[in-house]
């Protein structure tokens, strides 16, 4: 079976915490020398439909430190872009590269690369989930708060990609995950169904400051993903669930306060808790290098 990192409901929760667990490793072995090289001689292709920095130079570091060897693949710029389908580059591709990372418009397109190809393919997001980011959060509460078990995590804003893999995580993890966002911008189906079959502790909420109370983790999000149209009725109708000072006031006094960036200030989330002292957002950017290299190596089959 090629191990494929499309969504965290398709891995074991022993196979994610594997994941986490090799990742706080690589994190700590980073600097050592001599260099471990486990993808020595491999090449991993990245392919591009949308913007990115923090993926785009997460993965491009991260291949290089296991060894191998990166290839920054924008789907313009490939046959793809002039009508060449997914199955016919997931073959070719598969004759070149041992695995690719996908970031694309549509979720189906990284599902029809993995059913055509035959080497992983890992979701690099898509309009659907963002699966390696929540796997850098969980490692961040990991590092900052010493668990996930029992934990309480609130998600504020908009019902988007990056909270289909957080919901995806609470089934998996066991922690309670709240959702305070409007009825017009819940989460995806799927996703929900997925984990309330796995018998998640999820739960929806109109008034952020009741939900926020008590919280291990706030978590938010742009109110405009990539793909989505910026509207006045987006803004209207997110303006309330916004991340401030009364939030994080409500929430445990160790909360930790989570956004996968880029960052809006003043609109998801106020400067002064995106840049205060309860915010771990760039050790989370850093943590997607060292999870995405654990996630490469389970891909490969190295642990
Ligand atoms: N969080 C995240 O995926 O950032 P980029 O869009 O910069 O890759
Ligand atoms: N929800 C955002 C995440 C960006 C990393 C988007 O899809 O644009």
């Amino acid at each position: 079976m090629i191990r494929h990192f499309l969504d965290l409901h398709d891995l074991t929760s022993q196979n994610l915490q594997l994941i986490l667990n090799h990742a706080h490793q690589l994190k700590r072995s980073r600097n050592d020398a001599p260099h471990a090289m486990p993808l020595a001689g491999r090449s991993i292709a990245m392919i591009f439909e949308k913007n990115s920095t923090r993926t785009r130079v997460s993965f491009e570091v991260g291949i290089r430190e296991l060894g191998a060897n990166p290839l920054v693949l924008l789907a313009n710029d490939l046959q793809l872009g002039r009508g060449e389908t997914i199955a016919d580059t997931a073959r070719v591709l598969s004759r070149y590269v041992h695995a690719i990372m996908m970031r694309a418009t549509l979720h189906e397109k990284v599902e029809e690369l993995a059913r055509c190809a035959t080497i992983p393919i890992i979701n690099g997001l898509t309009d659907r989930s963002h699966p390696c980011q929540i796997m850098a959060d969980l490692m961040t509460i990991e590092e900052r708060l010493g668990t996930l078990a029992d934990l309480t995590v609130l998600w504020a804003g908009d019902g988007n990609n990056v909270l289909n893999s957080w919901i995806s995580a609470a089934a998996a993890f066991g922690f309670h995950l709240r959702m305070a966002n409007p009825p017009a911008f819940r989460p995806h189906q799927d996703y929900l169904k997925h984990a309330y079959d796995a018998g998640a502790k999820l739960s929806f909420h109109d008034d952020i400051m009741a939900a926020a109370k008590n919280v291990d983790v706030v978590v938010t999000d742009t109110w405009v993903s990539m793909g989505h149209e910026h509207s006045e009725m987006r803004r209207t109708l997110l303006s309330p669930y916004q991340v401030n000072d009364a939030v994080m006031q409500n929430a445990a006094p160790h909360a930790l306060f989570l956004h996968c960036l880029p960052a809006h200030r003043g609109e998801e989330v106020t400067a002064s808790v995106l840049d205060g002292t309860q915010s771990a957002v760039w050790d989370e950017a850093e943590n997607r290098l060292h999870v995405q290299k654990a996630i490469m190596l389970w891909c490969l089959e190295q642990i």
